[in-house]
């Protein structure tokens, strides 16, 4: 056995329009006529067809020779010309070789570089029948290009063995080309030099395909409009280890120097460093007790100026108890209905009981007046005392009441205590490492927790604030769809707080699950940027279920290395490269990474 019987396909059977290579039906067109005109890219719609292969060869022709074909051809329009007697087509001769004396003209003058292109479009499928149907389709496609292809008949095996390098010139070479100056043949290449250099505070991200750096500024609406770029949300997707963490800390570094204020859930502990050294907060949650605590009790203060004409306090409470809900949601997902509606009630009571209700000026409160899950037991507790007889109302009281007495009893310190976060600068991180191996709905509360109260700290619309949330999937419960909400919520208002978001995941799947998937939806509607970067299969599947990706992508999104991104920035989708340099890298810290 030799190289040769290795690479030598199984079996090789010319026909007069096809051939069988192995065990495929394969056929190759050859493209005889193109358009008068071109924009730039032409071919990238052909190319982006999954399972056509595209040959292209191109010539160089000496100049002599190209003008005296095309002075022949001129010479022989002439001589038809005259012999024409229908006015009409007498004219059109003449304005054909007119063009063509212009053209000769313009490559004489241009000293235009002339090349003979030759393309050929190689279909395989499994069956016979398969390729006359896929063979229909590609040709109609084509001939909407105005390509016009035909399978040159009895030569299938010239034009393939054309196709391939390793034979020398066969003679159709001398038939199926068509002479074209290289500005036009350049542009039929399928690649379209588009580059993303935006004005103003931007971040040095890296490079484009073809070498070109990438500057990106995540709120160019505030300066400039640009085609579906009018929000400054991103979502960065990719497998662990893809390179997700990196390119977003190169994100918060260059906003941070922009004078942004950062907010920042970070599961996995791995801002430590990057903070300490930018003189942030690193706060420390899931420690309990003195190191940081969120109140779920605490209200956010979002409401803006339309709904504020119809009463603050009305607009707060609705959404604090919303908000509330889904925490419970989180923290006992099998939580019934009925149980759910009690504990509003009783969150009212509670409320009430501390001077807050529907008709009150939240903005006058700090963390300590607000009420903490030991009320909330407290309300219960007296509302189950109060009921002697066993109805079913007090029935569903016991059944929230045995619901929330792990709240205020082992789980205390995460749950029932008043805020205690004290930020002193723009850099803030929420440190979630130390809770993110507890129990499932543990993790999920308290992360949806924290997500409301930084989502609360980023509502000073005088500056911009980024809001970034790694491992985002988590708060994609499936018995949840209020917490779910709460995110496309989040995603929905942020630009009237001048704030954008980074939501990074590796689980585009729990996005698209059917139980959420008109939340995941709004969540990726609303962001004008994608970075999307190396994904497994199935997440690419469950990705195009949310975003528009083409075949090309999808499968070049399987082969990503590290750093590599597909990068969504409004209209435009481009290959990129994201770059940290060593010092950069090390700047970030030696933590998270896988
Ligand atoms: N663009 C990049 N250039 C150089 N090294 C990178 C790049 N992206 C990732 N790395 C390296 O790979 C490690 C893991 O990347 P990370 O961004 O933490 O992945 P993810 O967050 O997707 O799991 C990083 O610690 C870093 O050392
Ligand atoms: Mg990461």
């Amino acid at each position: 056995m030799n190289i040769k019987t290795q690479l030598a396909p199984k079996g090789l059977e010319f026909r007069y329009r096809d051939f069988v290579i192995s065990d495929k039906y394969a056929t190759i067109l050859t493209v005889i006529t193109y358009p008068k005109y071109i924009n730039a890219g032409y071919l990238s719609s052909l190319t982006s067809i999954p399972g056509l292969k595209i040959v292209i060869k191109h010539i160089p022709l000496p100049f002599g020779t190209i003008t005296k074909m095309i002075n022949k051809e001129i010479a022989e329009l002439k001589q038809d010309y005259e012999d024409e007697r229908d006015k009409t087509r007498q004219e059109m001769i003449r304005q054909n070789y007119e063009s063509m004396e212009e053209f000769v003209t313009m490559l004489a003058a241009t000293q235009a570089h002339i090349f003979d292109f030759q393309m050929h479009v190689m279909i395989t499928a499994d069956t016979e029948d398969e390729l006359a149907a896929k063979k229909l389709q590609v040709k109609n496609y084509m001939e909407s290009m105005q390509m016009y292809a035909v399978p040159l008949m009895f030569e299938q095996e010239k034009v393939l063995k054309s196709i391939i390098p390793i034979f020398p010139k066969q003679d159709i070479e001398d038939r199926v080309g068509t002479p074209m100056p290289a500005p036009t043949m350049s542009a039929m290449y399928p690649f379209i030099f588009d580059s993303i250099k935006d004005p103003g505070l931007s971040t040095l991200l890296g490079t484009d395909f073809s070498g070109g750096v990438v500057l990106f500024n995540q709120f160019l609406y505030q300066i400039q409009k640009e085609h579906n770029r009018n929000n400054a949300n991103m979502i960065i997707l990719g497998t662990s280890g893809s390179g997700k963490s990196t390119a977003a800390k190169l994100f918060l570094r260059s906003h941070f120097r922009n004078n942004s204020k950062i907010i920042v859930i970070d599961p996995e502990g791995e801002l430590e460093e990057m903070s300490r050294s930018l003189g942030g907060d690193f706060i420390d949650l899931g420690k309990g007790g003195e190191f940081g605590v969120v109140n779920p009790l605490e209200v956010v203060l979002d409401a803006d100026t339309d709904e504020l004409q119809q009463g603050m306090g009305y607009t707060v409470l609705t959404r604090t108890l919303q908000s509330i809900k889904a925490f419970f949601k989180y923290y006992d997902p099998t939580a019934e209905e009925d149980v759910i509606t009690m504990l509003s009630e009783v969150l009212q009571e509670t409320y009430k009981r501390f001077g807050m209700d529907f008709t009150t000026d939240y903005s006058k409160f700090t963390s300590k007046d607000y009420p903490t899950f030991d009320d909330v037991y407290a309300t219960i507790r007296g509302k189950i005392l109060s009921m002697p007889e066993a109805t079913q109302e007090k029935a569903i009281m016991e059944k929230l009441e045995i619901k929330v007495r792990p709240l205020v009893g082992e789980l205390k310190f995460y749950f029932d205590q008043h805020s205690t976060i004290t930020p002193k600068s723009n850099f803030i991180v929420f440190n979630i490492k130390e809770f993110m191996n507890s129990a499932d709905n543990i993790r999920n509360a308290l992360f949806f927790n924290i997500l409301k109260y930084a989502w609360g700290m980023t509502l000073d619309s005088s500056v911009n604030t980024i809001l970034m949330v790694d491992e985002a999937h988590v708060l994609m419960n499936k018995q949840n769809t209020l917490g779910a909400d709460f995110l496309a919520q989040i995603q929905r208002r942020a630009r009237k707080y001048n704030t954008g978001t980074i939501i990074i995941t590796q689980q585009p799947s729990d996005f698209s699950d059917e139980a959420v998937l008109t939340q995941g939806r709004a969540i990726f509607d609303n962001a004008s940027y994608y970075l999307v970067m190396g994904l497994k299969k199935q997440a690419v599947e469950d990705l195009s279920k949310l975003i528009d990706l083409n075949d090309n992508e999808k499968e070049a999104i399987k082969r990503y290395q590290q750093g590599d991104a597909l990068f969504v920035c409004g209209s435009r989708r481009m290959q990129i490269q994201i770059i940290a340099t060593q010092d950069e890298l090390d700047s970030m810290g030696s933590g998270g990474g896988l």
